[in-house]
This record gives structure tokens, C-alpha cells and sequence, in this order.
């Protein structure tokens, strides 16, 4: 009975409350500014070329980030990455930088950074080859060698390290988001060395496909190529190093 009575009345006010959201929610529709933070990246532009392929099937930046957290936090391979690889690895990683400061690419006073660290064996290394301002960032921190971060979305300032190293470019969705998040972080003549696959597709949590070297010299847009060379680095057969070139800096004054 109160239902009835009270049925055009509600219905009254749902329709004046339409009426007068129409302009919000025009607003809301075309505004450029309704992106907030968090979803800056998943609007970040996907390039797919035809050397390097975004993987499709990640309906949202949430569900990439839960793959990719599922990979970093498994138990197992948390044990194996502290354990067996700890020391089958890092004597790897060491010879790499070695031959890095050797080319003058990495000296001992570099401040270095080690994008998706996982448990820090390539910080490990740098530390042992004398490189001791070295820290390593991954979604999930691993004290005191590696810290949390996305490296959509790097926790560091502008212009902060001299050298940047990655071996998880593939894990990259927005591979333009995370090269210019290393141009944005590295300082001008800053080096970043990255190891990627070419010639065999890496895992089942990569969200993309490389085939050659070009799409990087495209996406490093403030850096010069240094050099390409073939390495041995547990599946990974290409280390491409980039040079940040000084930019103009229109806004500086
Ligand atoms: C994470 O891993 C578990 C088992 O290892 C699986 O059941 C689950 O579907 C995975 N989640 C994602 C988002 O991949
Ligand atoms: C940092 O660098 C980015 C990209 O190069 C630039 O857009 C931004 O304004 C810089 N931020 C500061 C605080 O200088």
C-alpha cells in the first residue's frame, strides 16, 4: 500500500535527478582531465609494431599487475631465485658488469639501479664488482637490496642514477612508458644496458614479443644508441646499451 502511494513520487524524483546529472555526465564523458593517477597508465599509448608485440589478454592495468605480482611473490620460485640461481647467477651478472666497466659504461662510483630485481641478484653483483651506491626496484621489495616499485611508474626523482640496468624488458605492457620512465630517471649521459630476447620468446608472464633491436632505438628517443652485442644471460641473447643524450630543457628558468 505505502509502495504504491509512494511509486510516482520516487519516480519523480529519479527522473529530476537524471535530468539534472545529464551535464555531469556529459562532463564526465569528454573531460581530457577525468583520468585520474592510477589510470594515466592505462591510458599510456600500447605500440605494437612489427618487431615488438604487446601480448593481448590483459583486460586491465590491475590484472597485468596480479599476473606479474603471482610470478615475483611464488614461493618456489622466491627459494630457487635466493638459493640455487643466487649462486649460479650472480658470478654471471658480475662478468657482465665487469665487461660494462670495462667499455667505460659503469664505473664504481655510478649510482645504479637494477629495474625488476626480484630478489636483488644483479644488485648483489654490482656490489661485488665494487659498484656499492647500487639498489635494485620491483613490485615487491626484498630488504635491503631491492625496493618497491613499477617501473611504469618509477619511485625516483628526475635525473637520479648513472646507470640503469634490466633484464625484464618483456615484462614491460607499455613499453614506451617504461623506456621513458628510464630516460626520465637516468641523468644526461647516463647508461642504460638492457638484456633482452631476440631470437626465442621468453616466458608465459611476458606481456611482449621483441624481434629486433629497432623498436628500442625508436622508444629510447633521448638516448643514443652505444652498442648491440650477443651475451649468454639465461635466455636472454641481446645486451643493447643506450646513452641519454642532453636535452634541451625548455621550462628550466
Ligand atoms: C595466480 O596463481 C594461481 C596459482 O598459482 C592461479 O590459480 C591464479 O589464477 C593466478 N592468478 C593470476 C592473476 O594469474
Ligand atoms: C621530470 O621529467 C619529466 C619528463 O622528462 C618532466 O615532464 C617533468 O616535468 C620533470 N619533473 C621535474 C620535477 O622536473
Amino acid at each position: 500500500m505505502k509502495i504504491t502511494l509512494t511509486k510516482p513520487f520516487i519516480l519523480k524524483l529519479f527522473l529530476i535527478s537524471l535530468f539534472l546529472s545529464l551535464p555531469f555526465l556529459f562532463l564526465h564523458l569528454f573531460s581530457p582531465q577525468q583520468r585520474n593517477h592510477s589510470q594515466t597508465i592505462t591510458t599510456t599509448t600500447t605500440i605494437t609494431t612489427k618487431d615488438l608485440k604487446i601480448r593481448p589478454g590483459y583486460t586491465s592495468y590491475d590484472t597485468y599487475i596480479q599476473r606479474q605480482l603471482n610470478k615475483t611473490l611464488n614461493p618456489k620460485l622466491r627459494k630457487i631465485w635466493t638459493t640455487r640461481d643466487w649462486n649460479r647467477k650472480i658470478p654471471v651478472f658480475a662478468r657482465f658488469f665487469e665487461e660494462l666497466q670495462k667499455k667505460k659504461l659503469l664505473e664504481k662510483t655510478s649510482k645504479a639501479l637494477c629495474i625488476g630485481a626480484r630478489v636483488g641478484q644483479e644488485v648483489e653483483a654490482l656490489r661485488r664488482v665494487g659498484v656499492i651506491d647500487s639498489i635494485g626496484m620491483d613490485l615487491v621489495p626484498y630488504p635491503p637490496l631491492v625496493v618497491k616499485g613499477d617501473f611504469h611508474n618509477q619511485p625516483f626523482d628526475n635525473n637520479t642514477f648513472d646507470f640503469e640496468f634490466s633484464n625484464v624488458f618483456d615484462h614491460a605492457l607499455y613499453p614506451q612508458r617504461f623506456v621513458s620512465e628510464i630516460e626520465r630517471t637516468l641523468k644526461v649521459n647516463g647508461v642504460c644496458v638492457l638484456h633482452v630476447a631476440l631470437s626465442r620468446r621468453a616466458d608465459k608472464y611476458s606481456a611482449n614479443d621483441l624481434y629486433s633491436v629497432e623498436p628500442l632505438v625508436e622508444l629510447f628517443q633521448n638516448s643514443d644508441l652505444v652498442h648491440v652485442r650477443g651475451v649468454d644471460g639465461f635466455g636472454l641473447d641481446t645486451e643493447v646499451a643506450f646513452r641519454k643524450k642532453q636535452t634541451h630543457t625548455p621550462h628550466r628558468f
